[in-house]
């Protein structure tokens, strides 16, 4: 029945940037340059590439095609193509779920920070212990808690999932998003004409290999995953609006490029300005989920009218956080309601609530919680690992292996082939049948092993 009823993107261009979309968020411009200065700068770079034009590559298609099959969104469309794996459409609906609340609470610091920018208190946010004390709730004052800003992140988003005015939004973004990357490539130039940042460059562009480790390929992995909405059925959902005719290689193409070069210029604003802050070395920079918040500041307060266009940066961050964080949330709502049989309101309000009491911990981990560890982790680096880094790998692994060694690599060659010849489909059947599936199965093991003590890697 759902089939019939499918809707779908008017154009190949419209499909490319409702995915890219999608893809563009917090994790290109928050996530990505905070792993890069963690893992060891070009060598995080490099690995992140190349898995982006293999694996990214193979797996994106894999889910474009499944959707564009089956006409159905994650749930269904495993189901569809064999019983067995049913299961797995749950299991990737599940990332969503995870990712939604957390995802909210860096929301709500980008919030904060835009409001700081346009109150006028620029400067104060330049300061060393700035982000420490505002996440660690060290200042008093309602309007100072990350926990107000979470609230009003997840209630702002929540109403426009509720109107449905994600027309109006989507709108705005295609205006804001090409903003977002100019303005990002001025910042860019800037950060890396700064006092040092020479040798924060040569650590971002030149690979140094006693960097390398697994935990690189783990981090760098969960990373493509998170910035191109991999391996959590969001790909198979949009695919099933694409049109039949379009060409879905090339889309694919299109949507890495675009996703890989944001991410890829975040780091060039952030990377070198962090060393460069650092007193021009690489060694010791503390590198974590608020590596933007606190460099950034730092290099706006050098530039020349920076505290507009530290106004305007937060503003433009705030909407591609908000384009992502609404279809995040829309995706949690549609499962809800599908399957407890709740209307689209009491879905929304189900899930906002949900969303809300998830996110608490997260936001508090860092304050009042901050004792609080699982697995020597906060809670928001434990969210984020355990989806990035446990669930996505796993849900890619089955999905390499249901059509690599069950239906077939043919199932998704043959959609890929409709009107277009498929270029890179030997690169295709060796990543889903081999690399990709071994190269999880050694990276988890690894990663399992080094989390419970048995051998360090
Ligand atoms: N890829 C988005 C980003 O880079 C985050 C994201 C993950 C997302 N899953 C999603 C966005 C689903 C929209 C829908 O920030």
């Amino acid at each position: 029945m759902e089939k019939k009823k499918r809707s779908s993107f008017s154009s190949r261009i419209g499909f490319v940037l409702a995915a890219a979309g999608s893809a563009v968020g917090l994790g290109n411009i928050w996530r990505f340059p905070y792993l890069a200065a963690k893992y060891g700068g070009g060598i995080f770079l490099l690995v992140y590439l190349i898995l982006a034009v293999t694996f990214g590559f193979a797996l994106m298609i894999t889910e474009i095609a499944i959707g564009r099959k089956t006409g159905l969104s994650c749930i269904g469309a495993y189901k569809s193509l064999d019983k067995r794996f049913g299961a797995l459409g749950w299991l990737a609906a599940l990332v969503p779920v995870i990712i939604t609340p957390y995802y909210c609470v860096i929301g709500g610091w980008v919030m904060k920070y835009f409001f700081e920018y346009i109150s006028g208190n620029g400067l104060a946010l330049a300061g060393d212990s700035y982000f420490g004390n505002f996440i660690g709730f060290a200042d008093g004052g309602l309007l100072s808690t990350p926990l107000f800003w979470f609230l009003v992140y997840v209630l702002v988003t929540a109403v426009v999932v509720l109107l449905g005015v994600e027309k109006g939004i989507e709108k705005v973004s295609k205006v804001m998003m090409p903003v977002l990357v100019l303005l990002s490539i001025v910042v860019a130039v800037f950060s890396m004409t700064m006092p040092g940042a020479v040798e924060g460059l040569k650590f971002y562009f030149i690979p140094d290999f006693s960097h390398f480790s697994i935990k690189t390929v783990l981090a760098a992995m969960g990373q493509m995953f998170y910035s191109m909405s991999l391996a959590m059925g969001i790909m198979i959902t949009y695919g099933s609006y694409m049109p039949k005719e379009s060409n879905l290689e090339r889309s694919v193409g299109q949507i890495e490029i675009f996703d890989t070069a944001i991410a890829f210029i975040a780091g060039l604003m952030i990377v070198p300005a962090v060393v460069a802050f650092n007193g021009g070395s690489a060694e010791g920079i503390n590198a974590g989920p608020g590596l933007m918040f606190g460099t950034l500041p730092k290099v706006f307060e050098k530039m020349w009218a920076g505290h507009i266009v530290g106004t305007v940066f937060f503003l433009l961050v705030l909407f591609a956080a908000l384009t992502s964080s609404i279809s995040l949330m829309e995706t949690v709502v549609s499962i809800v309601g599908d399957k407890l049989h709740m209307g689209r309101k009491p879905a929304t309000v189900a899930v906002t609530v949900g969303v809300c009491l998830l996110g608490i911990p997260s936001c508090l981990g860092y304050g009042p919680l901050a004792g609080v560890e699982l697995l020597g982790m906060q809670f928001l680096d434990f969210f984020d690992f355990i989806s990035n880094s446990v669930l996505m790998p796993i849900v890619a692994f089955f999905t390499c292996i249901l059509i690599g060694w069950f239906v077939g690599t043919k199932t998704v060659s043959d959609e890929v082939e409709r009107n277009f010849p498929f270029h890179r489909k030997r690169l295709f059947e060796v990543m889903v049948r081999w690399i990709a599936p071994i190269l999880i199965v050694c990276i988890l093991a690894g990663q399992i092993l080094d989390v419970t003590g048995v051998m360090k890697i």
